[in-house]
């Protein structure tokens, strides 16, 4: 059996963008002016790390501070949003995706609005000259995840800048962003035509996602005091490189709490993987690369008795990196359901919980970088939207995936490492050379959309 996953992420709204050209994959930081508006200086010293970093060969040390800001944010965020979901809810979301889209918005912003933007992307966890220089190392880490690696896994990147066409925006705002992230200005008639640009925004992203996400801005998204949109729209497609068989598909249940049950397609293999069982923390962790190289997904599963919430609450991104080193090639008898999971929420009312209030204020956000005319409108975003889409199903044979094959005289070696995700678990896709997290899930209901 082949196993398909798709998958990508969007969310919109207010202000700037992404995506690497050749150039900038080159560059030299000398190369581009990239000095922003405002620099924001951490007023707490960076203790030096005092452990032994083992950063991957061929990999900028920046680019790797960066990736581990970022990783820290996407698991604060994936916290974030499990503590205002009850537990039997599905969470997916590309955290990079965010990361990116904001730091475009750091670009142009001063005074308590920067320090909060440092704060809650844990910019200021990174050394002093990493942090001003966030955007040219965020081009550099683009470069290294969406270069093309197979022809059969797809990583792709998409970014665009919707500004009023009334409005002139900071031309080296627009130069940056257009360099860096590669995201041109397309303007608009929000003043006139609100309601046709937020169809005209929609189209873009279910273009630039292969028309998996539809309707990302909500009717009355756009009103005629809109003035600038960032959209960022991320989009993936792997093959594994260890194929699940076909014959191996059985419908079985899936706990989805103690008292609910449900059942899905579970598929099978017995293969050697990246794996290890932690008891101490209770869970195990199991890699699954795909076909290319770079790029895997990871599923941390709760041990048997242990719940994915405490296994959450008890984790942090030393902790993730950890039980990521512990694996080690293993035989495993792995069984995963096969499942779609989609999810999309305000980024406005998550990130305002993780203390980014100034931005979304009327009153208090300060982007002067980004308009033009200091006397022009002063400049807050009015909402940020994200919206992601999993699909890990098989190759070429969907109209099979709701009859599930039965297999049988299959018994599982009791001798083996046993992985079997029938009971909520998380899952990560990383690239796993730098450890970025580009999506982070929690898959604990995949009955409603097998
Ligand atoms: C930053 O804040 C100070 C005081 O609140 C204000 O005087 C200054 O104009 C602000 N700077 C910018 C660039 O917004
Ligand atoms: C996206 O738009 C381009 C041209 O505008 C078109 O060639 C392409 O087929 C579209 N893709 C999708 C998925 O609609
Ligand atoms: C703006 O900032 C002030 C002072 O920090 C705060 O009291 C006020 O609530 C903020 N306003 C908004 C709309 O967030
Ligand atoms: C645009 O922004 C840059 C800083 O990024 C600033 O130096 C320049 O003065 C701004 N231009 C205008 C017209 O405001």
């Amino acid at each position: 059996m082949k196993l398909l996953a798709c998958m990508w992420a969007l969310w919109a709204f207010a202000l700037c963008s992404i995506h690497a050209t050749k150039d900038i994959c080159n560059a030299k930081p000398k190369d581009l002016p990239l000095e922003p508006m405002c620099i924001y200086r951490n007023p707490d010293e960076i203790q030096p790390n005092k452990e032994p970093e083992n950063i991957p060969v061929g990999t900028n040390p920046r680019v790797w501070e960066l990736s581990k800001a970022n990783s820290r944010f996407a698991l604060s965020l994936f916290k974030q949003l499990a503590e205002g979901k009850s537990n039997d809810e599905n969470i997916f979301l590309s955290p990079i995706s965010i990361s990116t889209a904001f730091a475009m918005t750091k670009l142009g912003a001063c005074n308590t609005t920067l320090e909060q933007l440092m704060k809650v992307f844990q910019f200021d966890t990174i050394k002093e000259k990493t942090s001003d220089q966030v955007h040219f190392f965020f081009a550099k880490l683009n470069c290294r995840l969406y270069r093309k690696k197979h022809e059969t896994t797809e990583l792709i990147s998409a970014n665009r800048l919707f500004g009023d066409k009334s409005t002139t925006f900071n031309e080296t705002f627009q130069h940056i962003s257009e360099t860096v992230y590669g995201a041109k200005l397309m303007p608009l008639d929000f003043k006139e035509k609100p309601e046709a640009s937020r169809i005209t925004i929609n189209e873009w992203i279910a273009n630039k996602t292969e028309n998996r996400i539809k309707d990302t801005l909500p009717e009355g998204s756009i009103d005629t005091n809109t003035i600038l949109v960032l959209v960022n729209a991320i989009y993936f497609k792997g093959q594994w490189k260890n194929k699940f068989d076909k014959q191996n598909v059985m419908k079985l249940d899936f706990h989805v709490s103690p008292t609910h049950k449900c059942p899905v397609p579970m598929m099978y293999q017995e293969k050697k993987f990246q794996y290890a069982k932690i008891p101490e923390d209770k869970v195990k962790i199991l890699e699954l690369p795909y076909n290319g190289g770079d790029i895997t997904m990871v599923l941390i599963l709760p041990i048997e008795g242990a719940t994915l919430s405490e296994v959450v609450a008890n984790m942090n991104l030393k902790k993730l990196v950890g039980w990521l080193h512990a694996m080690k090639e293993t035989t495993v008898a792995v069984q995963i359901p096969r499942f779609r999971v989609e999810d999309s929420f305000s980024l406005k009312e998550q990130l305002t919980k993780m203390g980014l209030e100034d931005l979304f204020s009327p009153a208090n956000a300060s982007l002067p970088g980004m308009v033009a005319d200091a006397e022009g409108p002063n400049l807050f975003i009015s909402d940020a939207y994200h919206k992601a889409f999993l699909e890990v199903n098989e190759e070429g044979s969907e109209a099979s995936a709701a009859t599930a094959v039965v297999a049988t005289g299959r018994s599982l070696n009791i001798f083996r490492e046993q992985f079997v995700a029938d009971r909520p678990f998380l899952l990560f896709i990383r690239e796993s050379s730098i450890n970025a997290l580009i999506f982070t899930g929690r898959v604990a209901n995949p009955c409603r959309s097998s």
